[in-house]
């Protein structure tokens, strides 16, 4: 079982209430992940299970008046990047309410969506209207039957007409996501960088994590960035470093000579957890301070019996002040935590 802390009693030794969110290795909070709902239209291979998946009931997930209050609360600590992850996050119909009411709070500068894509064309004008600035889209294999093996579900044509809208409305920043299997879609890999160079859009390669619903994760069904770096320099020619000034970021960019970026999300094999500036908060409304924590805090129970901005940032400060230094995967005593992917908000 994960731990739930509740906070019965005030945190002592909180001098200033307004003070920044900072851990006991240094490092200040800057970005929220919320989790709008743990349910999804597909069934990737890497995050859920193929059948019966058992979502949160309705009334189990939080508002957007309690997401946005739980905003309200740690806004002012200095989080001002914000992302609406999932599960699916646009399977809940209400994200654009859940945007119009973050930008109009104090402290918010950013926000960023994650989404498979699947229900993106028909919303994304009410999205990037509501205040959406950034869409980071899944993108794991342009072939159909791929896409079939890995998420279980058709619809490729669906994410596609999805990356086109977003790419086509310039008023929001695009990144594709690919995920790799070695034994699903590796093959994909040139494809997925051709189609990215061809829109000027760029692609990141994000490591598979043991975060699969099905505990399938093997060292070897992952495919590692540096493995993609050399076999993408082989066929595209150089890459190069490009800086990125947003520290938030765990991607390392490159462009290509020939034009064209790739980012690379080694979450696996050069972990990223020194410049970490996240917290997460679930669909039930609980605090994680890592994707791979076993600990939780109970922030639901606190925004249903109307508890003030103070309460909430008590238990905010708690579980930046649990926080490990690292998510400790290569240690051999790692064990993944209870909840999978789509139940944490990727
Ligand atoms: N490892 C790494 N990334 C994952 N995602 C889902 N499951 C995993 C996993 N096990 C990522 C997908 C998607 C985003 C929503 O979460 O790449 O782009
Ligand atoms: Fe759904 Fe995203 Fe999980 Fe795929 S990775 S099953 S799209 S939540």
């Amino acid at each position: 079982m994960s731990e739930v802390h509740v906070v019965s009693k005030p945190a002592a030794t909180q001098s200033d209430a307004q003070s920044p969110l900072i851990d006991r290795w240094g490092r200040v909070h800057h970005a929220l992940r919320i989790s709008v709902t743990d349910a999804c239209n597909i069934r990737c291979q890497y995050c859920m299970p193929a059948e019966q998946v058992q979502f949160l009931g309705q009334d189990k997930q939080l508002t957007v008046d309690q997401f946005a209050t739980f905003v309200a609360a740690v806004a002012p600590l200095g989080v001002c990047n914000y992302r609406i992850t999932g599960g699916e996050p646009l399977v809940r119909r209400d994200v654009p309410q859940l945007l119009q009411a973050l930008r109009n709070i104090a402290g918010v500068e950013e926000l960023a969506l994650t989404t498979n894509g699947m229900l993106l064309a028909e919303q994304l004008p009410d999205l990037v209207d509501s205040g959406l600035q950034r869409i980071n889209i899944s993108l794991d294999t342009l072939s159909e039957s791929t896409f079939r093996q890995l998420s279980r579900r058709n619809g490729l044509d669906r994410v596609l007409q999805g990356i086109d809208a977003a790419i086509a409305d310039q008023r929001v920043e695009v990144r594709l996501n690919a995920l790799v299997l070695r034994d699903v879609n590796f093959d994909d890999i040139y494809g997925l960088v051709e189609f990215a160079k061809d829109r000027n859009v760029t692609l990141r390669f994000i490591e598979f994590m043991p975060l699969d619903a099905e505990r399938s994760w093997t060292l070897s069904r992952m495919v590692g960035g540096e493995e993609l770096r050399s076999l993408l320099t082989r066929r595209f020619g150089p890459l190069n470093p490009v800086s990125d000034a947003t520290t938030s970021q765990p991607s390392r960019d490159y462009e290509f000579a020939s034009g064209g970026r790739v980012g690379f999300i080694d979450a696996v094999s050069q972990p990223f957890c020194g410049s970490c500036d996240r917290l997460r908060i679930t669909a039930d409304g609980r605090i994680r301070n890592c994707l791979f924590g076993t600990e939780e805090w109970d922030v639901a129970k606190l925004l249903r019996r109307g508890a003030t901005l103070e309460e909430l940032q008590q238990l905010v400060r708690l579980a930046v002040s649990a926080k490990h230094p690292s998510h400790g995967i290569a240690d051999p005593k790692f064990r993944p935590p209870e909840r999978a992917m789509y139940q944490i908000g990727g």
